[in-house]
């Protein structure tokens, strides 16, 4: 069984994030699937909208942290570099359904979705700082854009989680529902019933204003990321998680 399954459905591609085991921490390999997904469909006219989601207990862990020590990311050629820049570049509407942990990557790639719905389980984070790093994806501009600057250094330089709740107020998601996947399919239906060049050129223009700038940070951060990972308080954080497991 593959990591990611993908479905199509009407005129919508369904992205399912399938490594439950590891609460669908994200590798390499699931991050050149999702890029080369999100590239194929951008120029599929076929496909309207994109659903990206998890399972009921997780959306993903974020990085698979042993791949951080192993084959930590190396630039702009690095599967995760592909991917964010597949995701912020998408022309169409991406929707998210948001169920259990959105570790890491899993809340930033949120900021670069046109819609997202999440369960009351729901429970995001940004940890980059606990684990000596700093934000990636964009984060570092967009998140500050969404909630101000004192809670997104709040959210930052804690690590703390936050949940669906304060996520409704922070207006990273639509709504909280029992079900997202279900939701977040209904609105697809919709969307993908309108006149495509339309949505397309609205999407476009609601990005317009901050779309280079995004692209200029996110390259920013991954350098700085990139040097983050072989410092000694990213070593020593990554060892922390791996003895704890190992400790059971
Ligand atoms: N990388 C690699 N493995 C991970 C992982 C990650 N990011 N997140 C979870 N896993 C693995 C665990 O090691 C465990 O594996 P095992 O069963 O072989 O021991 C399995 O997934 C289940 O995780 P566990 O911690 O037991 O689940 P939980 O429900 O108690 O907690 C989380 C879920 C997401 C809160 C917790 O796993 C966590 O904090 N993960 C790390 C998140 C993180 O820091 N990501 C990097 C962001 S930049």
């Amino acid at each position: 069984m593959s990591d990611i399954l993908t479905s199509v459905s009407g005129s919508t591609l369904i992205l399912t994030l399938n490594r439950p085991a590891k609460k669908n921490a994200l590798t390499p390999q699931m991050y050149e699937v999702l890029a080369n997904a999100l590239n194929n469909a951008a120029g599929d006219f076929a496909i309207r909208t994109v659903v990206i989601s998890g399972n009921p207990e997780a959306f993903t862990a974020g990085n698979d942290i042993f791949d951080f020590l192993n084959t930590p990311p190396t630039g702009p050629e690095s599967p995760v570099f592909a991917f964010l820049m597949a995701l912020h570049d998408f022309p169409k509407p991406l929707i998210a359904a948001v169920a259990g942990n959105a570790v890491g990557i899993g809340t930033t790639l949120l900021l670069h979705c046109d819609l997202v719905f999440a369960a009351p389980n729901a429970l995001f984070s940004m940890p980059f700082v606990t684990l000596g790093l700093v934000p990636e994806g964009g984060s570092s501009l967009l998140f500050p854009r969404l909630v101000g600057h004192v809670k997104a250094s709040e959210v930052f330089l804690t690590g703390r989680n936050f949940d669906a709740t304060e996520a409704l107020e922070f207006g990273l998601i639509n709504a909280i529902t029992e079900d997202p996947l279900v939701m977040a399919m209904d609105f697809a239906t919709r969307i993908g019933e309108q006149p495509p060049t339309s949505v397309i050129n609205t999407k476009a223009l609601l990005k317009s204003g901050h779309h280079q700038a995004v692209s200029m940070v996110i390259e920013a951060e991954s350098e700085l990321f990139r040097l983050a990972l072989e410092s000694e308080e990213a070593k020593q954080a990554f060892m922390k998680f791996l003895s704890k497991k190992s400790l059971g």
